[in-house]
């Protein structure tokens, strides 16, 4: 069932239907490009079939490994960084209890999952080190080229700390990694040293990757059940693969954000009301950033969690320089049904809203904001989601992966390359080395 949908009501002062019309040549030509793989980046289509492509043993092997981590471990570490984790990192927290690392072993759903090798802080790093010390732990260091510095520092360190808690065949039997099939110091190592492996496949770049290994073993070992996720992406996969504009919301996403770029707005600032889904926007930042920002091109990638950014951010969209779009992910079921008490006589000048649920006055700022916000000048896309679960989670991926695509086919660059990155790199191994 479709989960995902869209709304252009916030577009009616900034987008004529005949403007829309006349983007469907390039949308379509974008979707040829993609289908007969003519287009840059053609070797790196992979993504496209991971819903379907992944086989049963596949899925046996993952949940076997979860299995036996969800046994072993009161704690799985995750190195690895940019499309290595933002992923994982998005789904467990859109779908697991806002506290699930907090929650005490017997009523948490899995290991405790942490992060790490995404950021080169001491600091961090030697905080979870000493939180792990004391308990049973496991790790997928995640690596597709494998020579990534910040999760290479961080494996090397976790790698030394497991054989020396566990001893090393007992660290052996704890480390799983997820890397490239052939290539790569990480293979390498994985093979030397026993370690059971995932594969990344060949055709898949980091920021595409969340529906292989990558993603779905920590999903799997989070107690997500990842094959509703490939359930929603297939669907989403058929559904948004329409070839006509009008009847596919993924490409009329991918021309409204190219009309309004060439009408001056170079920053799409994707909003969501459920601070579950800040991850997702990390994601969705990486997917975009790294995809089209390029060849002096590209939209920038922006992302607030309301209503706690109304209080910091608030200001600037509705009253600042008028060169930005804002996308809001709008999930249109919330069951916490959690209410604001009716109490009498009581002096915090509430009673208008006694009885009414959170989620209810959650839509209603929702709503206010996106009204004044476009009476501000602000075009708005609105992102339905009936309800968040495994399966429109799958169909939302799918949605910005296939959009993210389009999109950077139709602004003329190469969505899945990104050598902007090797320039820091570069500059940094040099000072290293030097030192
Ligand atoms: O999208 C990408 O390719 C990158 O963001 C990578 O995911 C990121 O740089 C990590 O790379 P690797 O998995 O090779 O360590």
């Amino acid at each position: 069932m479709k989960e995902v949908s869209l709304n252009f009501e916030g577009l009616i002062y900034y987008i004529e239907d005949e403007e829309m019309k006349q983007m469907e040549p390039a949308v379509l030509a974008a979707h040829d490009m993609l289908e007969e793989r003519t287009g840059a980046g053609r070797s790196m289509l992979g993504w496209k079939d991971l819903p379907e492509r992944i086989t049963e043993e596949e899925i046996a092997k993952i949940k076997v490994a979860a299995d036996k981590i969800r046994t072993q471990a009161e704690v799985l570490v995750v190195i690895g960084t940019g499309g290595s984790y933002l992923g994982a990192k998005a789904v467990i927290d859109m779908l697991s209890d806002p506290l699930y690392n907090m929650q005490p072993n017997s009523k948490r759903n899995g290991p405790q999952v942490l992060f790490i090798g995404n950021n080169l802080s001491g600091k961090y790093l030697r905080s979870v080190i000493e939180y792990i010390e004391d308990k049973d732990v496991a790790i997928n260091v995640i690596s597709k080229s494998g020579t990534t510095l910040e999760p290479a520092i961080a494996f090397r360190i976790l790698k030394l700390f497991m054989e020396e808690k566990y001893g090393i065949s007992g660290a052996a039997e704890r480390i799983y990694v997820t890397t490239d099939a052939e290539k790569g110091l990480l293979r390498e190592i994985a093979i030397k040293e026993g370690y059971e492996t995932f594969i990344i496949p060949h055709d898949v770049g980091g920021r595409y990757s969340v529906l292989s290994p990558v993603g779905l073993l920590p999903i799997a070992v989070a107690g997500i059940n990842f094959e509703d996720i490939l359930d929603g992406a297939l669907f989403a996969r058929h559904m948004f693969n329409v070839r006509k504009l009008e009847d596919n919301d993924c490409y009329k996403y991918a021309a409204a954000r190219n009309i309004l770029h060439r009408k001056g707005k170079d920053i799409e600032v994707m909003a969501t009301y459920e601070p579950s889904l800040q991850y997702f926007i990390e994601w969705y930042k990486q997917l975009f950033g790294e995809s089209e920002g390029k060849d002096g091109k590209g939209i920038f990638p922006a992302g607030v969690t309301f209503t706690a950014d109304l209080h910091s951010m608030g200001q600037l969209l509705q009253d600042g320089k008028r060169n930005l779009f804002e996308t809001v992910l709008n999930i249109d079921v919330d069951k916490s049904f959690i209410k604001v008490p009716e109490i009498e006589n009581s002096r915090d000048n509430l009673d208008y809203i006694a009885g009414k649920t959170i989620a209810e006055i959650n839509k209603v700022a929702e709503k206010a904001t996106c009204m004044a916000h476009m009476e501000g000048g602000v075009p708005i896309i609105e992102i339905n989601i009936k309800e968040l679960n495994a399966y429109s989670v799958g169909q939302l991926i799918f949605f910005f992966e296939k959009a993210c695509a389009i999109s950077g086919y139709m602004l003329g660059v190469n969505p899945f390359d990104q050598p902007g990155v090797e320039e820091y790199k570069r500059r940094m191994r040099e000072m290293l080395k030097r030192d």
